[in-house]
C-alpha cells in the first residue's frame, strides 16, 4: 500500500504546513509577524537584539538578571579560533563573503567545545557561540579582504555596536547602533522560510548544529531569499551611476519580465511588517547622513512597482538602502542577514530536536512508466 497521503503538491510547497512550531507567528493577510506571540512592532520599538535572542531560544522574555547573564555569555563568546582566522586569510580575495561565511561556520564545528554533543543545553551553548562568532567572521573577513588590521572585540558593547566596531574600526554612533540593532530584531526569525526549513531538515537527521546552520547559510544566499537585499542595491547603484530614471529603469525590467528584487512575498499579501520599520530607518538615516538619494529612489521604485504590479516591498528592499547608509558593502548585506537570522535558525534547530522526527517527504513520480525494461546497450 502506498504511504503517500496527498499526491497533489503545490509547486514550491506553497501553503503547505510542514511542521508545528511555537516560535514565530505570521498572518500574511493582515501583515502580522510575532516572535513567541509578541508583535514585531513592539519588539522593534522596545526590545534589543540580545533580548530577542533570549525570547527565541527560551520561549519568553527574560528577567533583568537573565538578560544581563545572556549578554555576558554572548560577549564572552566573542572569540574565534586562530585556525578560523587563518581560513579567512587563505580564502581567495575574490571569494564572496557569503561563501566564506558558509565555509567558516562549517569549520567552526571542529573547534567547538561541544562538538560531539547534540543535547538541548549543548545546543543553547552553540546558539550563543555561533551568534557571536558569525558576526565576528563577517566583520573579520571584510577587513582581511581589504587588507585592514583586525579589530579586537569590545566585550562591554552590545552585539550590534560590537559588530559595527569590528567591521569599521570605530565605535558606531548611537543612531547607527540603534538602526542595526532594530534591523537585527526584524530579521531574527521568519517561521519556515527556505533557510530555516533547510536547517530543520538537516537537524532532523540528528546531524549537528553546525551542519544545520551551514545548510541554512547556503539556502539564504540565493537571490530569491536573503540575496535579494544585495540584488536590490545593485539595481539602485546602477540607476545612480547611469543617472537613469528609476521608474523608467524598473519599468524596463518589468517589460522584460524580470523580477524586481525586494518585492513580492510568498506569505505576505499586504505590507511586510518589517518593511514598515526599514522604510522609516532608510529615510531617517539617509537624511542624517546626507545621503537622502537612496531613500528617495527607493520611494519612487516602491510606488511604481505597487501601482504597476500590485507588489509590496519586502524586508530586503529597504534593508538595502539602510545598510548602504550604515557604510556596509553590498556583498555584506546577506551575511548581515545571517548575523541576525542565526538566532532564529538556532531556535528552530533546538525546537526540532526537542521533539524530533526525520523530515522525509515524498515526490510525485512523473517519469517513464513502471516497469520500464532495461535495454542492453547493443540494442539501444
Ligand atoms: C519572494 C518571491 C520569491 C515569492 O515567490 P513566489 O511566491 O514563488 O511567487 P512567484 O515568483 O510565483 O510570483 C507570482 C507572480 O508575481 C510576479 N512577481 C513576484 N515577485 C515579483 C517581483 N519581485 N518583481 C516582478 N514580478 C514579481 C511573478 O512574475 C509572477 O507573475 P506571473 O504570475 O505573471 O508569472 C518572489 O516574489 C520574488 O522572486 N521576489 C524577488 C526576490 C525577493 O525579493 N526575495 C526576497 C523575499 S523576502
Amino acid at each position: 500500500m502506498s504511504s503517500i497521503t496527498n499526491p497533489v503538491v503545490p509547486k514550491g510547497l506553497e501553503g503547505i504546513v510542514a511542521t508545528n512550531s511555537s516560535i514565530c507567528y505570521i498572518d500574511g493577510e493582515q501583515g502580522v509577524l510575532a516572535y513567541r506571540g509578541i508583535d514585531i512592532h513592539e519588539l522593534a520599538d522596545h526590545s534589543n537584539f540580545e533580548e530577542t535572542c533570549y525570547l527565541l531560544w527560551f520561549g519568553r522574555l527574560p528577567s533583568r538578571a537573565e538578560l544581563t547573564d545572556l549578554q555576558r555569555r554572548l560577549a564572552e563568546e566573542r572569540y574565534i579560533d586562530p585556525a578560523i582566522l587563518q581560513l579567512l586569510r587563505n580564502a581567495p580575495r575574490t571569494a564572496l563573503p557569503m561563501d566564506v561565511l558558509r565555509t567558516a561556520v562549517s569549520a567552526l564545528g571542529f573547534y567547538d567545545a561541544d562538538e560531539r554533543k547534540n543535547d538541548h543545553d549543548a545546543n543553547i551553548r552553540k546558539a550563543i557561540r555561533l551568534t557571536s562568532q558569525i558576526a565576528m567572521i563577517v566583520a573579520a573577513y571584510d577587513r582581511i579582504r581589504k587588507g585592514k588590521p583586525l579589530v579586537e572585540a569590545d566585550r562591554s558593547l552590545h552585539h550590534a555596536a560590537n559588530f559595527l566596531l569590528q567591521l569599521n574600526g570605530s565605535k558606531p554612533s548611537a543612531t547607527a547602533e540603534k538602526a542595526l540593532d532594530v534591523a537585527l530584531i526584524l530579521h531574527a526569525d521568519h517561521e519556515l522560510n527556505a533557510s530555516t526549513f533547510a536547517a530543520r531538515v538537516t537537524a532532523a537527521t540528528l546531524s549537528d548544529m553546525h551542519s544545520a546552520i551551514t545548510s541554512a547559510i547556503g539556502a539564504l544566499k540565493g537571490p530569491l531569499h536573503g540575496g535579494a537585499n544585495e540584488a536590490a542595491f545593485r539595481i539602485m547603484d546602477q540607476i545612480e551611476r547611469e543617472k537613469a530614471d528609476p521608474v523608467e529603469f524598473v519599468g524596463n525590467m518589468l517589460a522584460q519580465k524580470k523580477k524586481v528584487p525586494g518585492f513580492g512575498h510568498r506569505v505576505y499579501h499586504t505590507e511586510d511588517p518589517r518593511a514598515t520599520h526599514l522604510r522609516i530607518m532608510s529615510r531617517e538615516l539617509g537624511q542624517s547622513s546626507g545621503q537622502p538619494q537612496w531613500y528617495e529612489m527607493s520611494d519612487k521604485i516602491e510606488k511604481f512597482v505597487r501601482a504597476e504590479k500590485k507588489l509590496n516591498a519586502n524586508v530586503d528592499f529597504y534593508s538595502a538602502s539602510t545598510y548602504h547608509v550604515l557604510g556596509i558593502d553590498e556583498d555584506l548585506f546577506t551575511p548581515v542577514f545571517a548575523v541576525s537570522r542565526i538566532s532564529g535558525w538556532a531556535a528552530h534547530v533546538i525546537e526540532q530536536l526537542d521533539d524530533n522526527r526525520l523530515i522525509r517527504p515524498r515526490a510525485e513520480y512523473m517519469g517513464p512508466g513502471y516497469p520500464n525494461p532495461y535495454v542492453p546497450i547493443e540494442k539501444r
